[in-house]
């Protein structure tokens, strides 16, 4: 992986050549490319040529615990409490497996949940779960001696909004249930420590704001061994020794790892590894701080063209992106992408998401596109249709 020293705005910028042209609004969807990812995919394929078949696998094992052990380090946990996995709804449903569903039938989840995980928590309806949404009244108000789970995103996927994890997990452990967060949409361009969320699990996806490609989540397990139950969907990587070969032994190891299932998609830890290298070198409270000084810049400026921002008073509570309403999105998005800016429709908003390479410039030149767009098409902007 290229060694990178860019630990100002306009360096890591210039590690991403993309970006000379293109401005990349999308992080909260997709990273922007970067010569590092390029470089590890091409270690990858070196690998295949030098030692073709079982000895490169010995590399892929190598570099899928090395994602493992600086994913780790980057959220304040030990490499023994992270488990590689697919994506982060396979990692929910591999936690809410070992939670045995019985006086404590309820999944307090939030309406801010990404779909695809509040989808697994529904699923549990079929295991008997009672499965509630924390809204306005917020989560004291459900969390009770009932409850198996809490589950909270740190930043929701639509509007941005950091949500008081902390919190929560006072509340939740107050009452003796554990706390499942989904940080997918804040690692890699905030800091997060699950020493200070002091949450059960954490999940976090490696192609947005950790540069990577789709294809692998991280998931970490306070403490992997004391759920009350093994996971139901398994593997061979979910064994004591994954290589012993043997049909009739069904064992967990100790480890995060009992939460695994078949093999990892190693282009995809390839490019983690690639992300991560770049995100580890960052101060991320210096790049809190940009990111939020952009929300903040590219909020007032929209606001003040006529866009109807969704950004509560100050960034304090913003993650890495905000939206804007518009009635038909992915025609503001195909609009802008034909003129080389890249934002994020979803549902009734335009999400512009920032991270370290962004700029003012970015800003700027996304400001003066969407005022064209508004002249051409005579919409009013802030009618969701
Ligand atoms: C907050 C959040 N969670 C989860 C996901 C993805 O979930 P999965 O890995 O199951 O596709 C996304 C977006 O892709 C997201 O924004």
């Amino acid at each position: 992986v290229a060694e990178s020293t860019a630990t100002d705005p306009g360096s890591f910028r210039g590690l991403f050549p993309a970006l000379t042209e293109h401005v990349h609004l999308a992080s909260c969807s997709l990273g922007a490319r970067s010569v590092a990812l390029d470089e590890s995919l091409g270690r990858m394929l070196s690998a295949m040529s030098r030692a073709p078949g079982s000895a490169a696998w010995v590399e892929f094992e190598q570099e899928i615990d090395r994602a493992r052990a600086r994913f780790a380090a980057l959220i304040g946990a030990r490499s023994e409490q992270v488990a590689v996995m697919p994506n982060a709804s396979v990692s929910a449903f591999q936690v809410i497996s070992t939670i045995a569903l019985g006086t404590r039938d309820t999944i307090v989840s939030s309406v801010g949940e990404f779909p695809s995980i509040a989808q697994v928590w529904l699923a549990q309806r079929s295991r008997g779960a009672r499965v509630l949404r924390a809204g306005g009244r917020g989560y004291d108000a459900l969390v009770d001696h009932r409850t198996a789970l809490v589950s909270v995103p740190l930043v929701t996927y639509d509007a941005g909004a950091l949500q008081p994890v902390a919190r929560v997990a006072r509340t939740a452990h107050a009452h003796g249930c554990p706390v499942f967060v989904d940080a997918y949409q804040a690692v890699g361009v905030l800091p997060v420590d699950v020493r200070e969320l002091d949450c059960d699990y954490l999940v976090a996806g490696t192609h947005k704001y950790l540069l990577g490609l789709p294809g692998v989540a991280f998931l970490y397990v306070r403490d992997p061994a004391a759920g009350g139950l093994e996971p139901t969907l398994t593997g061979w990587f979910g064994r004591v020794d994954p290589f012993a070969f043997d049909a009739c032994v069904l064992d967990f190891p100790e480890s995060a790892r009992r939460f695994q299932t078949g093999t990892a998609a190693v282009p995809s830890i390839y490019a983690a590894s690639a992300g991560l290298d770049l995100v580890e070198r960052l101060d991320l409270d210096d790049v809190r701080r940009h990111v939020q000084a952009l929300v903040e810049t590219a909020g007032r400026l929209l606001s003040e063209q006529g866009e109807v921002v969704h950004l509560p008073e100050g960034a304090a509570g913003q993650g890495a992106h905000f939206g804007f309403t518009d009635p038909a999105p992915d025609t503001v998005g195909r609009w802008l992408a034909e003129r080389g800016i890249a934002v994020s429709p979803r549902g009734g908003l335009v999400r512009l998401s920032f991270h370290y390479y962004n700029d003012v410039d970015d800003v700027q030149r996304l400001c003066t596109a969407l005022r064209a767009y508004r002249a051409r098409r005579p919409t009013t902007p802030g009618r969701a249709g």
